[in-house]
């Protein structure tokens, strides 16, 4: 843990990259939501932007799937006036056998600065920042089944918007917690900022083996674990990373874990429904509770722009130290 926090803090006690929110003290997270919250408003101006990162190139370098995340971090960075270059895996050199370090060192050869990573294998993220040029920044956008921080920082600012005192939550986190990067960052940022109490809920082979040490208890039983919470957080079935059956079938796992109207009525009646996304409707969530008034599941959306902005602005600005 020691070293993940050397390597994403600089000599100057600064953000250089954003790579686990694991290891990472209270004040820096409280200063990345404080952040956020400067740069919401800049979304509904005539003229969308900050001349914070003019002059900066940041590369979306997405190996793996994405929607929302590399859309927001481009609307992030180009809102920041940064340029920005988004690699297409699909038709790159590395289709013809280049390596990922000789990648890197061409994109840092076109004087880059900051590198946005999305990639299959855990621990790719740290891999790049460990071998990247000392001035540029790496930011993890998902890597395997480990980490998805700024997912948890969007997650926790939208939380704060809505529930404003994190001291006197309870938080359920429910589906497949096995395979989610999302739910362990998830879990290491509400931990970090107060939350007193978080459920993990779901079957015996979706929930990993000792979570409980992340403090953390764990609920196999949908209707208890959602009794009385504030906030519902619900995980997509990751098929993609399941070796094997660990569920009998999608339609058997909503019978048992999805979050119909009846079971959102076990929380608190102003508990707000999460989900990172992709939504698998009629899976996890039942289309009235993902479309209806207590889903902010948009407003992650939109916050995941403003919470990109101040990650990329912290860690660019840690070049200056
Ligand atoms: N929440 C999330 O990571 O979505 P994408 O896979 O679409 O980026």
């Amino acid at each position: 843990m020691k070293r993940e926090r050397n390597l994403q803090i600089n000599a100057h006690g600064r953000l250089q990259h954003f790579l686990t929110i694991e290891g990472l003290p209270r004040e820096l997270l409280i200063e990345i939501l404080d952040r956020a919250e400067g740069f919401a408003g800049i979304g509904g101006r005539a003229v969308k932007k900050v001349p914070l990162l003019r002059g900066k190139t940041i590369v979306n370098l997405f190996f793996e799937p994405s929607t929302r995340t590399r859309t927001t971090f481009e609307l992030a960075a180009k809102r920041l006036s940064a340029d920005v270059l988004n690699l297409n895996i699909e038709s790159s050199s590395a289709k013809k056998g280049e390596t990922l370090l000789d990648t890197l060192r061409n994109l840092e050869a076109m004087h880059c600065d900051m590198f946005v990573v999305r990639h299959h294998l855990s621990g790719a993220a740290h891999f790049i920042a460990r071998n990247v040029a000392p001035h540029i920044s790496v930011i993890n956008g998902g890597d395997g089944r480990h980490a998805h921080p700024t997912q948890a920082m969007l997650d926790a600012y939208t939380i704060r918007r809505h529930k404003r005192d994190f001291m006197r939550l309870k938080v359920a986190i429910v589906g497949d917690v096995l395979h989610s990067r999302v739910a362990r960052s998830e879990i290491h940022a509400l931990k970090t900022l107060g939350v007193p109490e978080v459920r993990v809920v779901g079957p015996r082979t979706l929930i990993p083996a000792g979570v409980e040490e992340m403090g953390v208890s764990v609920c196999h039983d949908i209707e208890t674990g959602l009794k009385n919470v504030d906030v519902i957080v619900m995980l997509r079935l990751q098929t993609e990373r399941m070796r094997g059956a660990l569920l009998p079938s999608a339609a058997e796992y909503f019978r048992l874990y999805g979050l119909t109207p009846a079971r959102l009525k076990l929380a608190r009646s102003d508990a707000i429904v999460m989900h990172p996304g992709p939504i698998n409707r009629g899976v996890e969530i039942d289309s009235q509770v993902a479309d209806g008034g207590r889903s902010v599941i948009l407003q992650q959306v939109s916050h995941g722009i403003a919470v990109r902005m101040a990650v990329m602005a912290m860690t660019a600005g840690s070049q200056a130290g």
